[in-house]
């Protein structure tokens, strides 16, 4: 990071003063004089507009309040007008988006929480032609979006990078306060989605795909799977793309994730067959390591009941 002048840093310490009183402060005409005329000197210097550590400022604030997790917020999330976020690397690059490991942090003091950021991609090769399918009956209201969208435009494909960035945060804050096991949605902004980072330290949980279960934890975690599906089937969504890939095992814990393409069971025509598809998707990888097939049959009917009450 670039040395700083001391200018630029009395500069910071007044955009941060200025930050920390956003909601209420009333500057005087006088202070606000001055304000823009530190700016305009400041715009002119070959300063950047960086934290003096970290990659960015946080970006928490820069959310609206439906954008930020639902409350109560979990005592590890940092909304500190000061925080900085530190790129900590790419988790995982994807066909729709990059995941990437942030540090949230407060400067000078031992706070910092690792997340994970989940970026979608406006780029031509995203696969967002087979989207149709996901996204009948959800509605994009805009029509000038819907245009762009289909003419594939730049535009469009940042405005569909965004919409994909958006149902998946409304999605895991939707399944979050009904208990279901999904990360802790932090924030969403523009196509960039902040959430629980689920591992230790810097290191991820294993893809259940990646596990080697022994009989009871087998059994534990296919009852954690059935409890999930009942959990999403109830709240009206089928997730779409499950499988043993998008599922994570943290301390015997089962944690699903990855739900932009989220089904809307009874707007979609094709709802229940995607409900169907997911409990197919997982139950395979549980029978093919011991669970009875029957158990599979058993759910199938099970949420098929649930999903039939309006
Ligand atoms: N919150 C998280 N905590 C820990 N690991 C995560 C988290 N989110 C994503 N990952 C890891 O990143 C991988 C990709 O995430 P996700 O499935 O959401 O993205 P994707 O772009 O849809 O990927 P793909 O196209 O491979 O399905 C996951 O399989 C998981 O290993
Ligand atoms: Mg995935």
């Amino acid at each position: 990071m670039a040395r700083k002048s001391e200018f630029s840093d009395s500069f910071q310490s007044t955009k941060r003063r200025r930050r920390d009183f956003d909601d209420d402060e009333v500057f005087s005409a006088e202070e606000q004089a001055r304000f823009e005329e530190m700016r305009t000197e400041f715009d002119d210097a070959p300063n950047d507009d960086g934290p003096p550590a970290g990659d960015r400022w946080t970006i928490w604030w820069d959310s609206e309040p439906l954008q930020r997790g639902p409350e109560p917020l979990p005592d590890w999330v940092i909304t500190d007008h000061g925080a900085v976020d530190y790129e900590l690397g790419v988790l995982k690059t994807g066909k729709e988006a990059d995941v990437f490991l942030i540090e949230r942090a407060v400067p000078d003091t031992d706070r910092a929480v690792v997340l994970a950021s989940k970026r979608y991609r406006s780029a031509e090769h995203t696969q967002f032609n087979r989207a149709g399918d996901y996204t009948a009956g959800r509605g994009a209201k805009r029509s000038r979006d819907v245009r762009a969208m289909a003419k594939r435009t730049t535009f469009g494909l940042e405005q569909a990078a965004g919409r994909w960035a958006a149902a998946e945060f409304d999605a895991l804050k939707r399944l979050y306060v009904v208990g279901a096991p999904v990360p802790y949605p932090v924030q969403v902004l523009g196509t960039e989605v902040v959430m629980e980072f689920i591992g230790h330290g810097r290191t991820a949980a294993p893809r259940l795909a990646e596990t080697r279960p022994d009989e009871p934890e087998l059994e534990s975690l296919w009852e954690q799977a059935c409890e999930a599906l009942r959990l999403m089937t109830e709240q009206g969504f089928a997730h779409g793309d499950l499988s043993p890939y998008n599922t994570v095992v943290h301390e015997g814990r089962l944690v699903v994730l990855d739900l932009p393409q989220i089904v809307d069971i009874y707007a979609n025509p094709l709802g229940h067959d995607f409900l169907a598809r997911d409990v197919e998707n997982l139950g395979s990888w549980f029978t093919a390591r011991g669970i009875d097939r029957q158990e599979v049959d058993d759910l199938q009917l099970e949420l098929k009941a649930i999903a039939a009450k309006p």
